[in-house]
């Protein structure tokens, strides 16, 4: 698999045919989750670019089992250096498993989340150098040791990163589920533009959520930001 450039060049991080490769399926599963987003999406954004864009996703082939990359971890697996959370680890995995499945099956980091496996709702974003990453379409071959790669585990030793305290003070959460990825997103938002108008954020925060909780999003990043909101 090739460079980072590259992999963003090619989001989905995917290649191949499902023919011999049993952690990806020829024909896309749609499942509940999937549904959900499509709905949210459509509601939210209307009817042009989110949903053209998972139909796309949707397509391709896409990642059905992680518990595959395990069973063929064995023969074929490398050892690869990863520096995460500002420890250097040493695995035993395949060139195109998905960073995700290495965070949260070999390293247990559970707090990035799998939602659609296609690069579409940000469940799974991290920070690689500082920059929000999507670890779900992201092979591991594409990252080296010196690449610091942050996961929601990672983000602040005491959860007292501006953007928590922000999403504490206003109960941004609703079920949770998509919160680790918004935050990271968040967080490198935040970084890159430190004092971003709501124009920005609309644009640059591009995660999903299925309890709809955007507004909230929003206010919270401007408060982060040190932003008065009107209200
Ligand atoms: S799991 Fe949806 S973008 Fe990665
Ligand atoms: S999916 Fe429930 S809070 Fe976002």
């Amino acid at each position: 698999m090739g460079s980072l450039a590259e992999v963003r060049e090619n989001p989905s991080g995917l290649k191949g045919s499902a023919e011999g490769d049993p952690g990806r399926g020829s024909t896309p599963a749609v499942s509940p989750f999937q549904l959900c987003l499509v709905r949210v999406s459509l509601a939210v954004m209307g009817p042009e670019a989110p949903l053209a864009g998972w139909v796309r996703a949707s397509t391709r082939p896409r990642l059905t089992d992680s518990s595959a990359f395990r069973a063929k971890q064995e023969p074929e697996a490398k050892v690869a250096k990863l520096n995460v959370n500002g420890r250097v680890v040493e695995i035993q995995v395949e060139d195109d498993t998905p960073l995700l499945w290495v965070l949260r099956e070999q390293l247990g980091l559970t707090g990035t989340k799998y939602g659609c496996g296609v690069a579409q709702c940000g469940a799974c974003t991290v920070h690689v150098d500082g920059a929000a990453v999507r670890a779900c379409a992201m092979p591991v071959s594409a990252f080296t040791e010196g690449q610091k790669i942050t996961t929601i585990e990672g983000l602040s030793p005491d959860s007292s990163h501006p953007i928590q305290q922000a999403w504490l003070a206003l109960d941004v959460p609703q079920c949770g589920f998509c919160q680790p990825g918004m935050i990271m997103a968040a967080s490198a938002l935040l970084a890159a533009h430190p004092k971003p108008t709501e124009a920005q954020i609309r644009e640059e925060m591009t995660n999903i959520c299925r309890c709809g909780t955007y507004n909230r999003v929003i206010a919270g990043i401007q408060r982060a930001a040190g932003i008065s909101t009107s209200g």
